[in-house]
């Protein structure tokens, strides 16, 4: 009911601004969608509603043949364009509320309204059989979506949007294609204005002269951060997207894609089993928060777990997971009152006694919370805005986050993540994302680097048999080092067959993951056989360890083999 409110209120403060006229001017319409003009060579195309919104990669002359992006949609005629509007007037007006709650689904109960609106006011709007659908399409796009901007939020390919003003193409950065200009530019500043106001009441929040900054999330869970007018952005009203998949990566997608291999994630496997923290770095867009989603999967499905973020991006499979958002302050300048930051929520988890506190992005005295914990013996994780490792523990040891460095090898792992060029192209792609590096962490000054990503190979090289916390491990756990590096084989051989099996759905991961953890010569003996490995893995030599160690080579999934028996 109230989304319902809330939708007539959009469509009000949303309504189009008729441009006042002169007589004869022809209607401008406020944003404008360059043509793909036939001197532009097409390189990729695809639907994103078919037979309603399509997308081109053309490769423009004038850009030196660097690619864009447009989107092309059904268009109105003049007189479908006010059918529509009037359309959407009466629907603000007169859309009924749902017979049966809960709304099972919103957009079709509006669809289903419009339509009976239709059929009830025909005489008036004057559309014809033949523009129905058309023009449910734009209602759709217009009053529930997001405007000129839907089809790139529908576009799975598409990772974010950004908008820097009117006069200026609004950018998209593409899965495939990387960062393009796309076909869409503002042409009137009150319309980008007035659309900046609708996305930021999607997301629950309030925009403003008075509050010219936002930053919150659409419906989809998209991130959205936006400026208002000229207040702090010269050039007029600005916005951000980037877009939140739905299905998160799951550890099994990320080996396949070359993130990870399947060797690393099952080192992780067993740091996560045993409680150790882990800290993934890099830069913004790296695939920090994706890595951490996914190794987090991997953590015991018994343990218990709290999550700790600005905005809920993380989603686990686990039963015991906690998840905490923070809040900011209510009322206005000096009465602002009520913020709950990461720092209170992290002390906070404190008091459910989790096995691993995870905070999505560590910036300021959260840190030093977190921090504490772990010496407490807790198991944490966290992503850090950081280019390296020592950066990332300058960041760490100074203000605002003040963490001793004593306490800095706490954090056992940190992982360095990037977004790369790749040397050859991998699934057609000719960038990725690669954990550039995993390092040990055992003071402050001195890590041992575990595995390393050859920028010129694509391979990763791998040193396990230096890791200091397997042999932690063997200790606590009274296993030796060797049955620890052979039970990594073990779950590294379970991690390629789920690639095989396209086993690529987080929760399917998380099944097997967790069955692993119940039988886990079942599970290890089943991926074995399907892929015709011998069950019982040579034990290697206790001296061939360390010379063998340096030249361990790490490939793509099922490239390199066991030993046979
Ligand atoms: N390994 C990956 N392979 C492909 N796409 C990825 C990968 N990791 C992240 N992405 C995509 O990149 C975008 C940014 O990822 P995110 O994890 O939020 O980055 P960060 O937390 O470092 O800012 C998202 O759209 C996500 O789906
Ligand atoms: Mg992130």
């Amino acid at each position: 009911m109230s989304r319902l409110k809330r939708l007539n209120i959009f469509s009000l403060l949303f309504k189009k601004r008729e441009p006042i006229l002169v007589e004869k001017e022809v209607a401008k319409l406020p944003y404008t969608m360059r043509p793909l003009l036939p001197k532009y060579k097409v390189v990729d195309e695809y639907w994103i509603r078919e037979p309603f919104s399509k997308v081109y990669i053309a490769s423009l002359p004038e850009l030196g043949g660097a690619y864009a992006y447009f989107v092309s949609e059904v268009e109105l005629m003049e007189e479908e364009r006010r059918a529509c509007d009037k359309l959407i007037d009466i629907l603000s007006a007169e859309l009924s509320p749902p017979e049966e709650e809960p709304v099972e689904d919103l957009k079709v109960h509006v669809l289903k309204e419009a339509n009976r609106l239709i059929d009830k006011y025909n005489l008036t709007l004057g559309i014809p059989e033949e523009s129905r659908e058309k023009i449910l399409y734009y209602v759709e796009r217009d009053l529930l979506g997001f405007g000129p901007i839907h089809a790139m939020i529908l576009d799975p390919n598409i990772e974010d949007i950004s908008c820097e003003g009117v006069g200026k193409p609004v950018y998209v950065w593409h899965r495939r294609y990387e960062g393009l200009p796309s076909n869409l530019i503002f042409l009137d500043d009150r319309y980008l204005d007035d659309l900046v106001i609708k996305l930021t009441h999607i997301g629950g929040k309030h925009i403003s002269t008075a509050f010219p900054i936002v930053d919150t999330m659409l419906y989809g869970k998209h991130r959205y951060v936006a400026t208002f007018r000229k207040e702090v952005t010269p050039k007029g009203s600005t916005f951000t997207i980037r877009k939140f998949r739905e299905e998160p990566f799951s550890i099994v997608e990320l080996i396949n894609y070359g993130t990870v291999t399947a060797k690393m994630a099952a080192y992780f496997w067993l740091l996560l089993e045993n409680r150790m923290s882990v800290i993934i770095i890099g830069g913004t867009g790296a695939g920090k928060t994706t890595l951490l989603n996914a190794l987090a999967s991997l953590i015991k499905p018994s343990m218990k777990i709290c999550t700790v973020e600005e905005i809920a991006e993380l989603n686990l499979p686990h039963e015991n997971w906690v998840q905490f958002v923070s809040r900011e302050s209510y009322g206005v300048g000096g009465t602002a009152s009520g913020a709950i930051p990461l720092f209170t929520l992290v002390k906070t988890t404190l008091r459910y006694r989790p096995d691993y506190i995870i905070v999505g992005e560590v910036r300021g005295e959260e840190a030093f919370v977190l921090f504490q914990a772990l010496a407490t013996g807790h198991g944490g994780m966290c992503t850090l805005h950081a280019e390296d490792v020592d950066y990332a523990i300058k960041r760490l040891t100074s203000p605002p986050m003040n963490v001793a460095e004593v306490y800095i090898p706490l954090m056992n792992v940190v992982v360095e993540v990037e977004r790369v060029h790749l040397p050859k192209p991998v699934h057609g792609l000719h960038f990725g994302r690669r954990a550039r590096e995993v390092s040990e962490i055992i003071s402050h000054k001195e890590f041992v680097r575990i595995f390393e990503w050859d920028p010129l190979t694509d391979i990763y090289n791998s040193r396990l048999e230096d890791s200091i916390l397997l042999r932690k491990i063997a200790l606590k756990t009274g296993r030796t080092v060797r049955e620890l590096l052979d039970e990594i084989e073990r779950r590294e051989i379970v991690l390629k067959w789920m690639a095989k099996r396209n086993i690529f759905d987080i929760s399917d991961v998380a099944k097997v993951v967790s069955q692993y953890y119940m039988s886990p010569e079942t599970i290890y003996g089943i991926a074995a056989r399907e892929l015709a490995i011998p069950i019982k893995l040579r034990v290697k030599a206790v001296d061939n360890l360390s010379s063998e160690a340096s030249s361990n080579e790490d490939k793509e999934p099922n490239s390199e083999e066991t030993e046979e028996s």
